[in-house]
């Protein structure tokens, strides 16, 4: 693996081998993260061309933990500001002895794009670009997943909400049907859940009774407004009504179903506040997981493993 771009087309052997990987750089506690020194000498660029509070700093934390050398480019304040492209601003920190950039864009392509043009030892990660790819979001609910239910086969996985405009939908359902899930349903109104996802391999739904039935996994989705145009599209009071996760809602579910959701949520719109901080909800240890996943990534992707 020499960037990793997007979770389409990534073998079960690798997915497998990511979140192994994984596993070795988390202690005793699932909450202790260990310091290696895998990447020591190694530089990691973070560019940040939309707005994030996970991703970014769990690669920040992530790289310290594997001892590179991480500096996280203010791109308000950057020349991107004065009109310079992603290519010359990439050549310019390449420029800087960059081994890794962490890249996340608004506009679909833009890590591949970097990818065909940076030196042959210098690494591309997507860290989500518009509505195609969140892949290192889709190996951390992938490493979430099988921490709480250990196996992949049998699980039926409803990943709910707006899965039109959702880049960790996409990244979701490739590792899922890959890693050998049951059954993976994508369940929302028309609008948000077009009917020709079914070649993916997803059973698509419109009504959450039926999205969450009996479901082992249930991942909930923002409605991701900054992506959305056309006024067919729900109101947030609508989508509540009809789709919002609500604790009599997730009896539909089976028992001992585990709630996800990618963050950042909007409570009483996607998902009622009950949900969020009961029992069944793993959306923080969710971003605990983020920074063994992420370190497992750029370890993999450098060629230094443990
Ligand atoms: N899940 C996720 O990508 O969150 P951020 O946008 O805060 O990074």
């Amino acid at each position: 693996l020499i960037h990793l771009l997007s979770t389409e087309g990534l073998s079960r052997d690798m997915l497998t081998h990511i979140l192994d990987t994984a596993a070795q750089f988390v202690g005793v506690s699932e909450r202790e993260v260990k310091k290696v020194p895998l990447l020591r000498g190694k530089s990691v660029f973070n560019l940040f061309f939309e707005n994030s509070t996970r991703t970014r700093t769990t690669f920040d934390i992530a790289a310290t933990r594997l001892s590179a050398d991480v500096y996280t480019l203010d791109i308000a304040r950057s020349s991107t500001a004065k009109g310079e492209s992603l290519l010359d601003t990439v050549a310019n920190l390449s420029a800087m002895a960059a081994d890794i950039f962490v890249v996340r864009h608004s506009k679909s392509g833009a890590p591949y794009l970097l990818a065909q043009h940076v030196a042959p030892h210098v690494h591309v990660i997507n860290a989500g670009d518009g509505r195609h790819a969140h892949p290192t979001q889709g190996l951390l609910d992938m490493y979430t997943i099988r921490h709480y239910k250990k196996d992949f086969s049998g699980l039926v996985v409803a990943i709910v909400g707006d899965v039109l405009h959702s880049r960790v939908a996409r990244s979701d359902i490739h590792a899922l049907t890959t890693l050998g899930a049951a059954e993976v349903r994508v369940v929302g109104p028309r609008t948000l859940v077009p009917g020709d996802l079914a070649p993916m391999g997803v059973r698509v739904c419109h009504t959450l009774e039926e999205g969450i039935k009996d479901a082992d996994v249930v991942i909930m989705l923002r409605l991701q407004n900054e992506r959305m145009s056309g006024a067919l599209l729900p109101s947030s009071q609508e989508f509540f009504q009809s789709f919002g996760l609500t604790s009599e809602r997730l009896r539909w579910a089976k028992p001992d179903a585990i709630v996800m959701h990618p963050g950042p949520i909007n409570r009483g719109v996607e998902i009622d506040s009950q949900v969020v901080d009961g029992a069944q909800s793993v959306i923080l240890p969710q971003v605990t997981f983020g920074i063994a996943v992420r370190m497992a990534v750029m370890s993999i992707v450098a060629g230094n493993e443990a």
